[in-house]
């Protein structure tokens, strides 16, 4: 897969893809990341890429120019399943997107900045507009590292394990059940009986179990779903 990221602030985007996991997804060749300097695509002086709104306000908005030279240049080498727009009110992201952009082959992901970006490119360009949550960020360029980690690590290969994925939270709507390590005993906290017994059946029904306790107890909301 390949994500491609439009941002004026690019640098904020290099240590997310550079560790761990989608290190080395991107070394496997299961997952490329490529991030965009959208000041690359302006013909403006001093490489301006915002401008003040029409109609008064604060903020500043990023121009519909930059923006369309940067996604048309880029849709010229590239057919792209999505085009995503990064903002507050978009749809809120959750593990049931993550598990339909995984499949995808190509995404475009463009963070908005200041209060956004000119309306005109949402109208024509953008086929999905995400939000990680209601709460407003400086920048769509974190809410886009979380939608590549999130739907990076669902890319069939990327990780090691890979049912481990299957068994995490949110899928099947239940948070992940409990887990522990060594030691069995610290400071006389033990480590539930069951889970040391090496019967996988009886384990396995355990995690259910309480993966629905703890969904009920957390998250009811998901069990109506
Ligand atoms: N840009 C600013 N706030 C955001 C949010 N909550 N989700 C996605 N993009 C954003």
């Amino acid at each position: 897969m390949k994500i491609n990221i439009i941002s004026v602030v690019p640098d904020l985007l290099q240590s997310p893809f550079a560790h761990s996991i989608l290190k080395r997804a991107n070394e496997k060749g299961l997952l490329q990341i490529n991030i965009i300097n959208l000041r690359d695509y302006t013909t403006y002086a001093r490489a301006q890429v915002d401008d003040y709104a029409f109609g008064g306000g604060a903020g500043m908005v990023l121009m519909i120019e930059p923006l369309v030279n940067a996604i048309e240049s880029l849709q010229k080498e590239t057919t792209y399943d999505e085009v995503i727009y990064l903002t507050p009110d978009g749809k809120t992201f959750d593990q049931k997107m993550a598990n339909t952009l995984s499949l995808k082959n190509n995404l475009l992901l463009i963070c908005g900045h200041y209060k956004g970006i000119d309306q005109r490119v949402r109208d024509h360009f953008i086929t999905k507009e995400i939000s990680i949550g209601d709460y407003v960020l400086s920048g769509g360029e974190l809410a886009a590292a979380v939608l590549a980690d999130a739907i990076g690590r669902l890319i069939p290969g990327v990780l090691n394990d890979e049912t481990s994925a299957l068994t995490d939270s949110f899928q099947d709507n239940l948070l992940a059940p409990p887990v522990y390590t060594r030691p069995v005993d610290f400071r006389g906290w033990k480590v539930p009986d069951i889970l040391v017994s090496g019967n996988h059946k009886l384990i396995d029904e355990w995690r259910h179990e309480q993966a629905i306790k703890h969904t009920m107890e957390k998250r009811p909301d998901l069990m109506n779903d």
